[in-house]
């Protein structure tokens, strides 16, 4: 086989990329079916979805991964009963709590995306002050995505260039794809590199429409509550054996 026949390299292999990806997303999907399968409350779907947070969070610090992106809540979740809305905001006020510590000792910075203003100022609150105890962690960041809409974040972009524009500080004529990406709310995150999904729902659900444009997609039948350690460790492993091409052959 000549040299130009040769297949690429998979992706651990290849000059300047790591097999690690630097930034995870994850959808995280099927606590109500977790839940229903064993009989039990979405509650405790829920609740056994915030126990698998904490294990992929450890994943990902163990196995070195700069940034994890995590749909907790999405602009369309208000559709739910205002029931189950009262029972997730609860959870992640207890789990906020109870869970601060451990993601200060292990150097994990907060990171937000979304109005979560919207759950309230108690949440809110709460969350703004782990944001700034957590700032100067360097290990890992965790991007929580709460009341997170990509069409809306679009929107806003566009808005924001639109009134720049229209104060004459923006050349419209000069308003790319970078200038956008500045203006979404993970302006100062690396790309996406690889995007998951549990539940084998195979769609995006308005998650990260832009910021996924190049990344790997992994669409797991795994429901959220079940996803562990070892399912972590799968799906580095489906992406190192990958081969992005960004366009190119
Ligand atoms: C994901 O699990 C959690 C949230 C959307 C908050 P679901 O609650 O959507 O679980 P399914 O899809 O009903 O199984
Ligand atoms: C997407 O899951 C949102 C989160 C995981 C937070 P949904 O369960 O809300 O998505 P759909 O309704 O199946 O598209
Ligand atoms: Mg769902």
């Amino acid at each position: 086989m000549t040299a130009a026949q040769a297949p690429d390299p998979p992706i651990g292999q290849q000059r300047g990329q790591a097999s690690i990806p630097r930034h995870i997303a994850i959808i995280m999907d099927g606590n109500g079916r977790w839940a229903a399968k064993r009989g039990l409350s979405r509650v405790a779907g829920h609740r056994a979805g915030a126990e698998a947070v904490r294990t992929a969070l450890q994943s990902a610090a163990d196995h070195g991964v700069e940034v994890l992106t995590l749909y907790a809540f999405s602009s369309e979740n208000w559709r739910r009963s205002a029931e189950e809305i009262a029972d997730l905001t609860a959870l992640m006020r207890f789990y906020l709590e109870r869970e601060l510590k451990t993601i200060e000792k292990e150097g994990v910075r907060l990171r937000l995306i979304g109005d979560y203003a919207a759950f309230g100022p108690d949440l809110a609150g709460q969350l703004e002050r782990a944001v700034e105890r957590t700032k100067a962690n360097t290990r890992l960041t965790l991007v929580v995505a709460l009341n997170y809409g990509s069409q809306t974040e679009i929107a806003a972009a566009a808005r924001r260039l639109a009134t720049d524009a229209a104060a004459g500080t923006v050349d419209p004529a000069t308003i790319d794809e970078a200038a956008i990406g500045a203006r979404l709310e993970t302006a100062d995150l690396p790309p996406l590199d690889l995007l998951i999904r549990t539940s084998g729902e195979v769609r995006l659900s308005n998650f990260l429409l832009w910021q996924a444009a190049y990344s790997e997609l992994l669409f797991l039948d795994t429901l959220w509550p079940d996803f562990d350690d070892r399912a972590f460790a799968d799906a580095l492993e489906q992406y190192a054996s990958r081969q992005r091409r960004f366009g190119g052959r």
